[in-house]
């Protein structure tokens, strides 16, 4: 019988303490805020860094991170989880179409906000929902993350054509009238995006957690980035996503995600049961 290694015993297993230790070096030094992450998440980022980087302990990590001014831009990139799709959840896709596009559609000009959006597939998908029903001139799109690192690929539209080719059935699942292929030019092993779809595209680095935003939007979607904040960071969140949107205005968060730990819920109502984007009172 194979035996698993407790997590405890594994080589670079980090104590609550230890956690503790690079939390707040990474505040009070670096200006960094993770304190309201969940413990197992962080705990296991930090534990896979060690790994990967063949340090000994938390101990040595905080040195390195300190004697070297480009290691926290490194930590930033290892830390954040930035597994994205394009048309990921194909259910959320079909809900913002039949849900809420008809509500968009009456408004002059739409903005929409991607929190956390990793390498932009998200506002790709976004958009060409938009343009295949008739809004896309209309809109604009802001998308926004933590890591420099994932925004430098979102603006460049280019991604491997193997993955996209696995989009074509999220796609087709999300409502999509085409095919994907009919959105990107092949160059090599990669597929650009059209220009004419990303011409009212933004990125800019927002950390959700001290960042303020100073814009209002019509649909803000925040999927699958709370999943890694405890339920008072949800919370604070929550209130500045709220003050982002505006009255009558969408938000959209992931599958596994809701907005129970929200004092403010009760302004929201949700447009489908179970769909995950919830609309704010008028
Ligand atoms: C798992 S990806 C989700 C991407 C996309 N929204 C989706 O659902 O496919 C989570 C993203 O949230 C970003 N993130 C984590 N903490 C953040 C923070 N405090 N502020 C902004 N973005 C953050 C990560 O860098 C990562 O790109």
């Amino acid at each position: 019988m194979i035996e698993k290694t407790p997590y405890h015993f594994e080589k670079n297993y980090i104590s609550i303490p230890d956690k503790e230790e690079i939390v707040s070096f990474l505040k009070e030094e670096k200006g960094l805020d993770f304190s309201g992450y969940s413990e197992a998440s962080v705990r296991r980022r930090v534990s896979k860094i060690l790994s990967d980087l063949r340090l000994e302990n938390v101990q040595e990590y905080i040195t390195y991170l300190r004697n070297d001014s480009s290691a926290v831009k490194g930590f930033i990139e290892r830390f954040t989880v930035n597994v994205t799709e394009m048309f990921r959840d194909p259910q959320f896709y079909k809900t913002m179409l039949i849900d809420v596009l008809p509500t968009l559609q009456k408004l002059e000009k739409i903005s929409v906000w991607s929190a956390g959006c990793s390498s932009g597939e998200e506002l790709l998908s976004l958009a060409i929902l938009f343009k295949e029903n008739g809004l896309l001139e209309r809109t604009t799109f802001l998308g926004s993350d933590l890591s420099p690192k994932v925004l430098e690929q979102a603006k460049t539209g280019s991604y491997k054509e193997r993955n996209l080719a696995t989009y074509e059935k999220p796609y087709f699942d999300s409502g999509g009238k085409h095919k994907l292929g009919d959105y990107y030019s092949t160059y090599g092993t990669d597929g650009v995006f059209d220009k004419d779809l990303r011409a009212n595209f933004r990125f800019e680095k927002f950390n959700l957690v001290t960042d303020i935003q100073t814009q209002q939007f019509d649909l803000v979607v925040c999927r699958n980035v709370l999943i890694y904040f405890n339920s008072q960071l949800q919370n604070s969140v929550f209130k500045s996503l709220n003050i982002s949107l505006k009255p009558g205005g969408f938000l959209a968060v992931g599958s596994k995600e809701s907005v129970i730990f929200y004092e403010d819920k009760g302004s929201y109502i949700e447009v489908k049961p179970e769909s995950k984007i919830y609309q704010k009172n008028q």
